[in-house]
């Protein structure tokens, strides 16, 4: 025991007391300690899952054959309100950091402070744009300031806590700015004083490592632009000192309310990783390695969805997602075993005509090749110092030594899982779930009575949503009322209520009823609302309830986008004949309420709401506007990812234990259409490409931290906002079920379940020459008889096994084909339960 405590102690030291590294570079590569790396990277946004996850996260990463982590860094969820901080939990950056550093890795830090992300209002907190005279982004002395002073206190609190490589921390890469090149040109002569601005203020921080500038074709030296994309071979720094960098390796691709989910095959991300490589490049990072969730109201837009999946190599739970993190960990360790001829040897690339190409790096008397294959349909055979090799379309092949071919980026020789929801065991009533409701009204006074006191402005004309809440809330109240007599030209008239809003989401009342719901689109977030009307005589009163679904987060001047209602707000009588009158109401005087009554006023989403009394547990309504629910129920046993299958419902937002798990919208469908049943890896991709869930909820299953949970009841908060019915909530958990691998001989194939789950039952098991794919693989016409019992021996009970893909290892096939033998197998995984 003490020898154990004195060596963790010396682990410790070692981890806490771990010398300055210097680091430099030149046309090649990064240089630590004067040595040329290979810095392979993958992004994780540390809000986008919990303090509990991220050990395990990155842990994954290493294992997947990474060195690096990269993050941006949050202005709006670290400052809500100016000068006013938040590092704690999911934005405790500190922790986060000394998290990779206790992992032995690198990390890459993106302070920004503009990092677009699908985050909301690209990480801008909005009282920025609220404050008198502001510019953002631009050569502006008040957003200049608060950019100084937010990302001053970051590099300060980085360098603290030496964090910094240069003081014996992990941080060996910092970005100042995001993109900014892609939309400079809209800022004149003032973008291009701001980026040199942003330059000299970088180096001001003297943090002794380098600094770059995402898709900044003119960044100040020693600012070092780098390729965001899918893929970034043929991009060249804008200076013969600055290496190669791929900052953003887009893996897959984000999803908003309405989209279909996007694919980015495991081939085609290695093919672009290898291609990379080929030509030139050190240093790449995966945009996302765990994209994650975007919890509470942290998502952009409008309408970007609250999961943050990507189809990175762990998914949103955090699950290997196989192939894919697989099928990249087999490429790390390749050109992590290549890493000096990589990095000093002379390059010469061959080209064969027909986008077949190859790359010779020679050092010191040894060879490393490259065979790129960029053709979109065609195979080829060519011949490398004598020796005949078949290239695949759209693929590199690697061979370290120019002869031996080591890995194909389109030949997948690992697991491929099946994730399956799995119901609560936790829970006696499995089938039918059975969860007992309460259920309250969001019955805002005012919207019986019009205007009211604790209203917190009014004006006499239509106001921008952020600027009168500061985005405190999705949620704002427009109330105005409208005097009729006999006299008015309106009475006796058909009224329609007409109005136009810049998003995202409108409900109308008149008279305390309701009359409409109304949203737009991704791509068309204005819209207008005409709704026929009831007046009466006297005063009516007219509430229009706007709720935003995210902020926009890309784009020049995408801070400037208005957001709410901006009119006009119109009263048509007989709207379309003769007789038409119209009462515009936009000079109106209007009286404004930020927020819902029952979040705002109430806490009901807290655990300890002192409004704990007037839920009813009867007449549990359903399709009805504005209300709330809750229910508690047990965690599901185990170590597995959990989720809440919010089906049945309409659109609102979901808390659990008080924690906010983001807005829900399982009643928007995606597209009906784009969705493709196979998917070729050939050819350049593009977010359109490879789509599934067409016409199926957006977004059905919501991640629930493993955190967030207790060993008791835990509460579920469900405040709905269009109408639907909580019966079917159920949940449940993550993890992969079916694994599948099919492996050449000469490989080895690896299965392994989750942590806390054991290979239960071989479904599927064939060495010779099956067919088909996993989850519908057939045997062929020859295969070795006594695989299927070695193999039962080495998988069955454990949490996982490698197996030698061999005829010496597996028995005699009798095949006689040209082809190599192969093994395919499709297991179970079950879950254990202590
Ligand atoms: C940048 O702003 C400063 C201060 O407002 C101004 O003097 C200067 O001319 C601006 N630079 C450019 C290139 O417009
Ligand atoms: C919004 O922010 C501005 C500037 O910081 C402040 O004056 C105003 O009171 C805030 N409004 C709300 C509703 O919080």
């Amino acid at each position: 025991m003490v020898r154990l405590l004195a060596l963790s102690l010396l682990v410790w030291l070692f981890i806490v007391c771990s010398s300055a590294l210097d680091v430099s570079y030149d046309s090649r590569g990064l240089k630590i300690n004067g040595e040329r790396k290979i810095i392979m990277s993958g992004s994780i946004h540390y809000p986008r899952s919990t303090p509990e996850m991220w050990p395990d996260l990155i842990k994954k990463a290493k294992e997947g054959g990474l060195n690096t982590i990269e993050t941006y860094v949050f202005w709006n969820a670290h400052e809500p309100v100016r000068r006013q901080y938040d590092f704690s939990g999911r934005n405790d950056l500190v922790r986060f950091i000394k998290t990779i550093q206790e992992n032995g890795l690198y990390a890459l830090l993106r302070i920004g402070p503009y990092v677009c992300a699908e985050w909301n209002y690209g990480g801008f907190p909005v009282w920025l744009h609220n404050l008198p005279g502001i510019q953002l982004r631009t050569n502006n002395t008040v957003f200049m300031n608060e950019m100084k002073h937010f990302t001053a206190m970051i590099v300060d609190m980085m360098r603290r806590e030496k964090l910094f490589a240069s003081q014996g921390g992990p941080i060996i890469l910092a970005q100042i700015e995001n993109e900014y090149g892609n939309i400079m040109g809209s800022y004149g002569s003032n973008g291009k004083a701001y980026v040199e601005w942003c330059a000299k203020l970088a180096q001001s921080f003297n943090i002794e490592v380098p600094w770059i500038m995402c898709q900044q074709g003119d960044a100040p030296q020693p600012m070092i632009n780098t390729c965001n994309g899918w893929y970034c071979d043929q991009f060249y720094p804008n200076s013969k000192n600055s290496p190669k960098i791929w900052t953003e390796n887009w893996v897959g691709w984000f999803k908003d309310w309405g989209m279909q989910d996007p694919h980015r095959t495991a081939e085609d991300v290695a093919f672009a990783v290898a291609r990379f490589f080929q030509y030139g490049g050190t240093v790449q990072n995966y945009y996302m390695y765990h994209g994650g969730t975007n919890f509470g109201r942290t998502s952009g837009g409008p309408y970007i969805a609250t999961s943050y999946d990507y189809d990175a190599p762990l998914d949103e739970y955090g699950n290997k997602n196989q192939p894919k993190w697989g099928h990249l960990k087999k490429l790390h360790e390749v050109i992590m075993s290549m890493e000096t001829i990589l990095t000093n040897g002379d390059r010469r690339d061959v080209d064969y005509g027909n986008m077949m190409s190859a790359t010779i790096y020679t050092y010191q008397g040894k060879q490393a090749c490259f065979l790129g294959n960029a053709n979109w349909n065609t195979d080829f055979t060519v011949n490398l110092m004598g020796t005949n090799y078949k290239v695949p379309a759209w693929s590199v092949t690697i061979l370290p030594d120019c002869f031996t071919e080591v890995y194909s980026t389109a030949k997948i020789n690992n697991q491929i899982s099946i994730m399956e929801k799995l119901p609560n065991e936790a829970d006696d009533e499995k089938e039918p779930y059975e969860l007992k409701w309460l259920w309250r009204a969001e019955h805002p006074e005012h919207l019986k009575h019009g205007p009211v006191k604790g209203s917190v402005m009014s004006a006499n004309k239509l106001l921008d949503q952020k600027v009168v809440t500061n985005d405190t809330s999705d949620y704002l109240w427009y109330m105005t009322s409208v005097d009729v007599t006999k006299s008015d030209p309106l009475w006796c008239k058909k009224v329609t209520l007409q109005v136009k809003t810049k998003g995202h989401v409108l409900h109308a009342f008149v008279n305390g009823k309701h009359v409409g719901s109304q949203y737009g689109l991704y791509n068309k977030v204005q819209f207008t609302m005409e709704k026929d009307i009831k007046l009466k005589l006297g005063t009516n009163t007219i509430s229009l309830l706007s709720a935003t679904v995210g902020l926009a987060n890309y784009g020049a001047r995408f801070d400037e986008v208005d957001v709410g209602i901006h009119g006009p707000v119109k009263l048509i009588g007989d709207k379309g004949s003769k007789e038409e009158v119209v009462k515009d109401l936009s000079g109106n005087k209007w009286t404004y309420k930020v927020g819902l009554e029952g979040i705002e006023e109430k806490g009901l989403q807290k655990v300890d709401s002192r409004h704990s009394s007037g839920w009813k547990t009867y007449n549990l309504p359903s399709n009805r506007l504005f209300v709330w629910y809750k229910t508690t129920f047990k965690a599901p046993l185990g170590t597995d990812p959990v989720v809440v299958d919010l089906m049945g419902l309409g659109k609102g937002t979901a808390w659990v234990n008080g924690h906010n798990i983001g807005r829900y919208w399982p009643a928007y469908l995606a597209d009906q259409d784009g969705c493709s049943i196979s998917c070729d890896y050939r050819g350049t991709y593009g977010s359109n490409k490879c789509l599934t869930n067409c016409g199926n909820p957006t977004q059905r299953w919501y991640h629930i931290p493993r955190s967030y949970l207790r060993d008791d009841d835990n509460l579920l908060v469900l405040f709905e906002e269009f109408g639907g019915t909580p019966l079917n909530v159920k949940f449940q958990t993550v993890s992969p079920v079916t694994i599948c691998g099919n492996t050449y001989e000469g490989n080895a194939l690896e299965l392994s379940c989750q942590a806390g789950s054991l290979i239960s039952e071989v479904r599927f098991l064939s060495f010779g020459n099956p067919k088909g794919s996993c989850g519908a693989y057939e045997k062929g016409t020859c295969e070795a008889s006594n695989a299927a019992s070695f193999i039962k021996k080495a998988c069955l009970g454990k949490e996982s096994c490698s197996i030698e893909v061999s005829e010496n290892v597996l028995g005699p096939t009798g095949c006689h084909m040209t082809e190599k033998n192969m093994l395919a197998i499709e297991a179970v995984c079950h879950q254990q339960f202590y």
